[in-house]
């Protein structure tokens, strides 16, 4: 798992605090994580009653590589509009079949903190995954009041969002690591505690919120294997954030990083009932 970190490309959009990569080992690592996902929601990748019409436009923020678009491209109806948006436009996936033979998909860059101002009251259905590694505690109120402003009254907003990590005193310190780091970085890694509030805060009705639990680690089988895989391989893409910020006490080089990532795979391994929360939030636009 040890991997340079000179070799690992992140975005460059100004003013964000984004700090995974966006580069092949993480295009890799996000079809990894769909999957995984995927499987923990059963298959369901849209979950509020939205219906979608001929002319509806979706828009899918943060992107990357764009696994979810990709993924509910069939589903839809080739007369919806599918817009994505990303700060990085390395991972967009413009050059994939689907996307080329079914037409009506945009993508562009930009920041869910700021749509254009020609987008007001125009999606139907806002989906947005996994963004607590980008958005600061007061961005998420404005990545918010974008998503309700740009939608259509009765329309709904879909987020998917990590919660707690369950194992063992490797794990602890884990998180431990992680708040330093998120707190330097001024994200939120209690984001899915405070979501509910700043949806109603915003505006939003009929809030939802589901929690899934993923087990982590070889005794969970092929799921728990690819599950730590994958986390593993966002702490792996975090390295560079961690070591120059001085590994706030936790780590001090890249090898002691290293040997962290290895322990701490080893006692997901090793513990049954190790789990990561993934929760999905639905929310509507209120139709008057
Ligand atoms: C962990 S990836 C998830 C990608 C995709 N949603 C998925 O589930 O496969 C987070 C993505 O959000 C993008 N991102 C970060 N900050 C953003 C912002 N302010 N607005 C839009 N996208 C952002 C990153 O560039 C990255 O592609």
């Amino acid at each position: 798992m040890s991997i340079e970190r000179a070799k690992r490309q992140y975005q460059s959009f100004p003013g964000s605090q984004y700090i995974l990569p966006s580069d092949i080992i993480e295009r890799d690592r996000l079809a990894l994580q769909h999957r995984v996902l995927k499987q923990a929601l059963e298959n369901q990748l849209i979950r509020p009653p939205v219906s979608l019409n001929a002319g509806d436009r979706i828009l899918d923020s943060g992107t990357g590589s764009g696994t979810w678009l990709l993924d509910i491209i069939e589903m839809v109806s080739p007369d919806v509009i599918l817009i994505c948006i990303d700060i990085e436009p390395r991972l967009f996936p413009t050059t994939c079949p689907q996307v080329i033979s079914r037409g009506k998909v945009d993508f562009s860059v930009c920041s869910i903190t700021k749509l254009p101002a020609d987008w007001s009251e125009s999606f139907a259905f806002i989906n947005q995954r996994l963004l607590i590694a980008a958005l600061r505690t007061e961005e998420w109120k404005e990545a918010f009041e974008e998503m309700h402003r740009t939608l259509l009254p009765g329309g709904w907003v879909q987020l998917g969002e990590i919660g707690t990590l369950k194992c063992g005193p490797v794990t602890e310190k884990y998180q431990s690591l992680l708040r330093a780091l998120f707190s330097f970085r001024g994200l939120d890694l209690d984001c899915v505690m405070h979501i509910p509030l700043l949806l109603k805060d915003t505006g939003f009705t009929n809030i939802s919120v589901k929690k899934h639990s993923i087990p982590l680690g070889r005794w969970a089988g092929e799921m728990g294997i690819e599950a730590r895989d994958n986390f593993i391989g966002a702490y792996v893409g975090m390295k560079d954030a961690i070591l120059s910020a001085g590994g706030f006490g936790f780590v001090k080089t890249e090898v002691e990083l290293d040997a962290l990532h290895l322990a701490l795979e080893k006692e997901w391994d090793e513990t049954e009932g190790s789990i990561i929360e993934y929760v999905v939030f639905c929310a509507q636009k209120c139709t008057l």
